[in-house]
């Protein structure tokens, strides 16, 4: 694969960009402790409802409070004022809970469906079992949760009931700013229970089971167990950078790996079956026919997984794909500048990656686009890669994991952050997203035309 001569121009541009990037990438990485610990500097009484709270018996309901991040609304809303809150006892979260659902509920995704379910449980008053309402008619309370109420009730015999659970230990916990009340079961808003099917009924059409997928530990965002060197099938030894052919990357030459190429797997099968399944998922149709039509971009793929390397590749669907400028693409070798600042050298999966930002808050992704790196962070419960308008969500996660390659779809197509800067200052007279006109195969057409240009057709079958 030749194709060196054309990215003269680009280079300069990044060289200039590298040089921005250097100077504010220091800005990028800070990381947001504070969040990740929940206190907002220290405010809370130990004598609190909330200490209570995690401290009681009742620890699966403390531990999905901590999960859904809601520690410290709740500590603001308890110096507002008192809180009752209604605790599931522990069996109501493990045993009787459907294991489907409690999966969705600890989705990284689904955090709004778990604090919305959290906040359904407390009532931002005080209620004791002396101010229980007497009557055996429901009275409505609302709750912390914006719209859902709770119907407070007192059966025949005297025995206190919310909703359709009984409180089987009223007054469990009381403190000067609040009180808790043992119930029997979970209290499941309607709103959340209709999250969950759609999301079920989603599933069973689109699922790609993640099998085998390795486990990826948060923290170094590399394997948890590396197999051992010598085991066919391991990671390769050398960085991927090292195995990527020579071209669009910005790379240095591959050094010749020592004893030679070593294939594990069928990458190229492996890298059809994605597309594959991008095609058949629906609204990637973009991305998939890049794919098909830039062989030599499939291929680099598929024999970088065939050598033993991961890729995760971050698919843009097709509604970002459309908006793509001319501007964006005039670049010599654009299109495959942009598709490998997607593909990230690493094995990540929708909960590795929502883990890394959610401990971290800003993590920093290599991409097979040197020297560019990907940013991503916490954002309404997902993860946003890129920043400000060059932002993007991640959008359909995991819609193909085997192990290997796994495809994340993102509403964006990303930017290195630095050539944002670079274009925009060399350009801030022309509007940015104008010429945008949602037209399919715009990207591949003009790969041909600028590679025409340069007389350069042959790597692009589809051109010809
Ligand atoms: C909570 O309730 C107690 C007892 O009713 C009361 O003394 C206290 O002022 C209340 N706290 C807040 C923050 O309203
Ligand atoms: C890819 O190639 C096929 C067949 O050559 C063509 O129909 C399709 O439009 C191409 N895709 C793009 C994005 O141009």
């Amino acid at each position: 694969m030749g194709g060196a001569p054309i990215y003269g121009v680009f280079s300069n541009v990044v060289f200039a960009a590298l040089l921005l990037f250097l100077s504010c990438s220091t800005l990028l990485a800070l990381p947001e402790s504070s969040r990740a610990a929940g206190g907002s500097a220290g405010q809370i009484n130990s004598n609190s409802i909330l200490v209570a709270l995690l401290d009681s018996h009742y620890t699966e309901l403390a531990e999905l409070v901590e999960k859904a991040l809601l520690l410290q609304t709740l500590e603001e809303a308890v110096g507002r004022h008192n809180i009752t809150i209604f605790a599931p006892k522990n069996e109501a979260l493990e045993r009787d809970l459907d294991p489907d659902f409690k999966r969705f509920l600890l989705e990284p995704r689904n955090l709004k469906s778990l604090q919305t379910l959290l906040m359904f449980h407390i009532i931002p008053s005080r209620i004791d079992s002396v101010s229980w309402p007497e009557s055996t008619e429901s009275t409505p309370h609302s709750t912390l949760s914006d719209g859902h109420h709770l119907q407070l009730s007192r059966e025949d015999s005297g025995e206190k009931a919310v909703d359709r659970a009984r409180v089987i230990h009223p007054d469990a916990l009381t403190r000067p700013d609040g009180v808790i009340h043992g119930i029997e079961r979970l209290l499941v808003p309607q709103t959340v229970q209709d999250d969950f099917n759609n999301r079920r009924s989603l599933r069973s059409i689109t699922a790609v089971k993640p099998e085998g997928a390795p486990e990826v530990d948060p923290r170094t965002h590399r394997l948890k167990k590396p197999a051992p060197p010598a085991k066919a099938g391991s990671p390769p030894a050398l960085p991927i950078y090292d195995a990527m052919a020579p071209g669009p990357a910005i790379s240095p030459a591959p050094a010749p790996g020592p004893g030679g190429p070593h294939h594990h797997f069928d990458g190229e099968a492996q890298v059809k079956d994605f597309i594959h399944t991008l095609l058949h998922y629906g609204g990637y149709n973009e991305m998939a026919d890049i794919l098909v039509n830039l062989t030599s971009l499939a291929s680099e793929m598929g024999r970088l997984v065939s050598e033993g390397y991961v890729l995760t590749v971050l698919a843009p669907n097709d509604e970002a794909m459309a908006k793509l400028t001319t501007d964006q693409l005039s670049e010599p070798g654009a299109p495959e500048q942009i598709m490998y600042y997607h593909l990230i050298p690493e094995y990540q999966t929708e909960e590795s990656m929502y883990n890394a930002v959610r401990r971290f808050g800003k993590v920093k992704y290599d991409t097979l686009r040197l020297p560019h790196k990907v940013m991503a962070q916490e954002a309404d419960g997902s993860v946003k890669f890129g920043q400000g308008d060059g932002s993007a969500y991640l959008f359909d996660p995991d819609i193909y994991t085997d192990g290997r390659i796994s495809v994340q779809g993102i509403d964006g197509v990303l930017f290195p952050h630095e050539e944002v800067e670079v274009k925009s200052e060399k350009k801030a007279f022309l509007p940015a997203k104008v010429v945008a006109k949602p037209r399919r195969g715009k990207l591949l057409e003009f790969t041909c035309r600028v590679l025409g240009t340069f007389g350069q057709h042959s790597r692009f079958t589809s051109c010809r």
